[in-house]
């Protein structure tokens, strides 16, 4: 739990610290010009963050218990990067609207929504199975986990979706 919240804060500083840059007119102090990166950099980690899920569930079905916690321990570093990322990304560019009015923006929204409410869901459910793990419940670890990684793996494959979506089915100027 310690590490939970030393997590938290981490997030609060960071976007302490990217608000802070915002002058009083709520425009950013910093050029958006310099971040056009960010976002391919955000789909990147989401990328990696798949990735990680995968290998690491074939390592413990291969039954090794050496490299399943450290791929599983490198998607939870990749998904801090990421949420730094993201709030940046909110940060410089504010909110940007998915253009159109027709399915595939309802697809999008639809998406999206599924992607957010299980994106927050995960994370004290990431921290538990961590916990059981270290605590060395494994039978609970493995029964918890399964629906864990299940729903971890929805929110990084639908994450790279809306990256898709937002920068090249239908990219929108981003300043
Ligand atoms: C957030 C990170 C993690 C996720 C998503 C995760 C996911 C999983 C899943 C899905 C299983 C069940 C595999 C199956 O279907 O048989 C499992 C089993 C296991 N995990 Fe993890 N795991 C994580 C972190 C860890 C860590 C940090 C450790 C060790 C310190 C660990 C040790 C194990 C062990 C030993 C098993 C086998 C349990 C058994 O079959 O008795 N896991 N994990």
């Amino acid at each position: 739990m310690k590490g939970a919240v030393f997590i938290e804060f981490s997030v609060l500083l960071l976007t302490l610290l990217a608000l802070d840059q915002a002058g009083p007119t709520g425009h950013m102090a910093v050029d958006p010009s310099n971040w056009v990166w960010l976002p391919h950099f955000n789909g990147f980690m989401n990328l990696a963050i798949c990735c990680m899920l995968v290998f690491g569930y074939r390592a413990i079905r291969r039954g090794d218990r050496i490299k399943h916690p450290r791929f599983m321990l490198t998607a939870c570093v990749f998904g801090v990067v990421f949420l730094a990322g993201y709030i940046a990304h909110w940060a410089i560019f504010g909110h940007q609207r998915f253009p159109g009015d027709d399915w595939l923006r309802t697809l999008f929204v639809v998406v999206l929504f599924s992607h957010t409410v299980l994106a927050v869901a995960v994370v004290p459910c990431i921290v538990t199975i961590i916990v059981l793990a270290l605590r060395q419940s494994f039978d609970r670890h493995r029964r918890f986990a399964r629906i864990t990684l299940a729903m971890w793996a929805y929110v990084a494959v639908t994450g790279l979706f809306v990256y898709v979506m937002n920068n090249h089915i239908r990219p929108v100027p981003l300043y």
